[in-house]
């Protein structure tokens, strides 16, 4: 495994992280499958996990923090989120800071830590940005509640403001070959001197074509989720089928290369939760993409 800077927070990262989101946190996941999976990231050398008190119906991070439990976590990057969580059956925003201070306080036991080594912005909107917000934010840094401060979003407003603001460390954003607009902010953010976390770098399986392979419960989920939220992504992943017949390397790796061949990127963050799929993302590292496929990419991104 090879390892990144975090932006300018002189923490590095693993170039690939694994994504405790999603499938990974649903109940319906065998605990003890879910707890495996952690461990062997661990064992392969990855240190980023990324998650959020609101993911997977509020059962994501407590079965972090239950992975976690008795290791030692000095050298690992927990990244977690503040301003939404999940209550009373659904997921519920407050971006104010007490109430950003609270989410901070319960991570804080459900993970086990001490101090949270990333704190993200769930999705905050652009007139939530204030300078007082931002003052409150880094007191609460100084209080040594966090260590790196990052926001998550997909809105390109919301990212060029978290980019230009001086108190945020780094950003967590879509990037995969279904986005190559995202190169803007990946340029800005270097320029600025920030980390960047890429999530959903597989495109979510669409350019593996994973809706058509329906093999149990999970991918009937993962389909429904497809379905509701990220349909546009199915036709387009559609597309870059062709990362599939890569000699020498598979269709999730040409992807994590495509990603990982951005030097603004600190770390990809993958969601897998079958073994075999984990451990092909993990040997993505160091891989590099094949120029022949770059430019077939790039030309395929031009088309659309
Ligand atoms: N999705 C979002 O809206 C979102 C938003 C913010 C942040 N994030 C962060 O990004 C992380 C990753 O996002 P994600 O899980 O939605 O998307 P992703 O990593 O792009 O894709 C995950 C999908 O790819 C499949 N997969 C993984 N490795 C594979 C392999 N080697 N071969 C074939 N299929 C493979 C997984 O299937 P199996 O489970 O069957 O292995 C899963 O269906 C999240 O956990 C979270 O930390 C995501």
């Amino acid at each position: 495994m090879l390892y990144r800077p975090l932006g300018a927070t002189g923490l590095r990262v693993s170039e690939i992280g694994y994504g405790c989101a999603s499938w990974w946190g649903q109940k319906a996941f065998p605990e003890d499958e879910a707890l495996r999976l952690v461990h062997y990231a661990i064992d392969q050398g990855v240190t980023l996990f990324d998650t959020s008190p609101a993911y997977s119906g509020g059962n994501a991070e407590p079965r972090l923090g239950r992975a976690l439990k008795g290791l030692d976590t000095s050298k690992l990057i927990v990244a977690t989120k503040a301003g939404t969580r999940f209550v009373g059956g659904r997921v519920r925003r407050d971006m104010s800071l007490a109430a950003i201070e609270q989410d901070i306080l319960k991570s804080l036991v459900t993970l086990g830590l001490e101090t949270l080594p990333v704190l993200q912005l769930h999705g905050p909107d652009p007139s939530e940005l204030t300078p007082e917000f931002e003052d409150g934010l880094l007191a609460l840094k100084r209080r040594g509640l966090f260590q790196a401060l990052g926001a998550n979003s997909f809105d390109p407003v919301v990212l060029d403001l978290i980019i230009a603001s001086p108190a945020f460390d780094l950003v967590m954003m879509d990037v995969n070959v279904l986005r190559p607009e995202r190169k803007t902010q990946l340029k800005a953010a270097k320029a600025a001197g920030k980390g960047v976390l890429a999530g959903m770098p597989l495109a979510m399986g669409h350019t593996n074509l994973q809706i058509l392979k329906i093999r149990g419960v999970r991918d009937l989920w993962y389909a429904a989720r497809a379905l509701k939220n990220h349909r546009h992504d199915i036709s387009a992943g559609a597309r870059f089928r062709f990362l599939n017949q890569v000699e020498g390397i598979s269709g999730a790796q040409a992807a994590l290369s495509y990603v990982l061949s951005h030097s603004e990127i600190s770390c990809a963050v993958v969601g897998a939760t079958r073994q075999t799929h984990l451990a092909e993302d993990l040997a993505a590292s160091g891989l590099t993409l094949p120029p022949d496929l770059a430019r077939r990419i790039i030309e395929t991104q031009m088309r659309r």
